[in-house]
């Protein structure tokens, strides 16, 4: 009989000693102190074949054993929640005391990126809306809304991206292409900007890019003139260049405005006397604008003799490698790191 004990005792430790889980713990559980077929409990069953001292001692031994394996048992469990505990606790840790450790690489904003912004918050501060259009846009909204018809020998200046099996899709070659969309849209009055990337078939060089930024304006209200034009237009440079700049309009065409313009500033760098900078001309060909021609107006739902209005398309692309003194357009979109660590 005590022998029987003792191999009870070693299976039992020795089942203890491969327990991982509480599950695995249960069963072994079940495996001896089980109600009906536990290995201590036949045991005890079995005493009731023997009688007077035998039965009383070895009923003591059995007493002893169980307790003695129950107590190993319930060491058992408590450890195993302890560890569990201890698990989801360092899992959830959160060391207060860690200093904040510099971050090993932090991003930050492309220069295109930083001169929108500026611009964004420059407009905003002067009552327009900043609105995002479509790049893949549709020949209407690109050009003929804008006074472009189809067969207009004027798309041939913009070497555009057609879909294929789209025959009216282009990716757009202008942010002017919003023009008529906002009309449409909200009518008038109206003022807004959008800037975005714009597309054209060029062939690239250090001047050159497939993908380029533009900030199209446009402000329609009654009685626009010129002359709010060219304020609105200082406006811009002196928000960019943080001074007072000298401008000057000159005649430029443009299908979508009448009349058109090309708005030059003086020079920053001789202050108009000549110099490389401005090809010793003294003035730097800037801002290409005008007031909204009357067949824009239409397209976009308003009437001509009741409303008026000035565009421009700001060269953002332009702006961000004057303002940076960046001599290759290239470098902006070719994901060069150590171009793009300098910003
Ligand atoms: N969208 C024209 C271009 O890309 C630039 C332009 C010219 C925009 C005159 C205007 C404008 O709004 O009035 O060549």
């Amino acid at each position: 009989m005590q022998e029987q004990l003792q191999k009870i005792k070693q299976e039992f430790l020795k089942g203890l000693g491969e327990v991982k889980t509480a599950l695995q713990l249960e069963d072994l559980e079940q495996v001896f102190f089980g109600r009906k077929s536990g290995k201590l409990t036949e045991v005890m069953g079995e005493l009731k074949e023997l009688s007077g001292e035998a039965r009383k001692e070895f009923g003591q031994l059995v007493n002893e054993l169980k307790r003695e394996l129950e107590k190993l048992l319930a060491e058992k469990k408590r450890e195993m929640e302890d560890k569990e505990m201890g698990d989801i606790l360092e899992k959830e840790k959160i060391d207060v005391t860690q200093p904040k450790l510099p971050a090993k690489e932090s991003g930050h904003l492309h220069p295109n990126t930083i001169i929108q912004n500026q611009l964004e918050d420059l407009f905003t501060s002067m009552g327009f809306m900043v609105l995002d259009g479509p790049e893949l846009e549709s020949e209407y909204y690109n050009f003929t809304a804008l006074n472009m018809p189809p067969n207009d020998p004027a798309r041939d200046t913009q070497d555009s991206f057609y879909i294929k099996d789209h025959p009216d899709w282009v990716m757009r070659t202008q942010t002017s292409s919003m023009q008529v969309r906002a009309l449409q849209k909200y009518g008038a009055p109206i003022r807004m900007v959008v800037p975005g990337r714009c597309f054209r078939n060029e062939a690239t060089d250090a001047a050159h890019e497939h993908t380029f930024g533009q900030l199209e304006g446009l402000m329609v209200d009654k009685e626009i003139s010129i002359a709010h034009l060219v304020g609105v237009m200082k406006e811009l440079l002196r928000g960019v260049f943080k001074r007072d700049i000298e401008v000057r309009l000159r005649p430029g065409h443009f299908q979508f405005v009448e009349p058109g313009f090309e708005l030059d500033m003086k020079c920053l760098v001789c202050g108009g006397i000549g110099c490389g900078a401005c090809k010793h001309g003294g003035w730097i060909e800037t801002l290409p604008c005008g007031l909204v021609h009357p067949e824009v107006l239409r397209q976009g739902g308003l009437d001509p003799k009741k409303w008026t209005g000035f565009a421009f398309g700001l060269g953002m692309t332009r702006l961000v490698m004057q303002k940076y003194g960046i001599e290759d357009i290239r470098h902006l979109q070719g994901g060069d790191l150590r171009f793009l660590r300098q910003f």
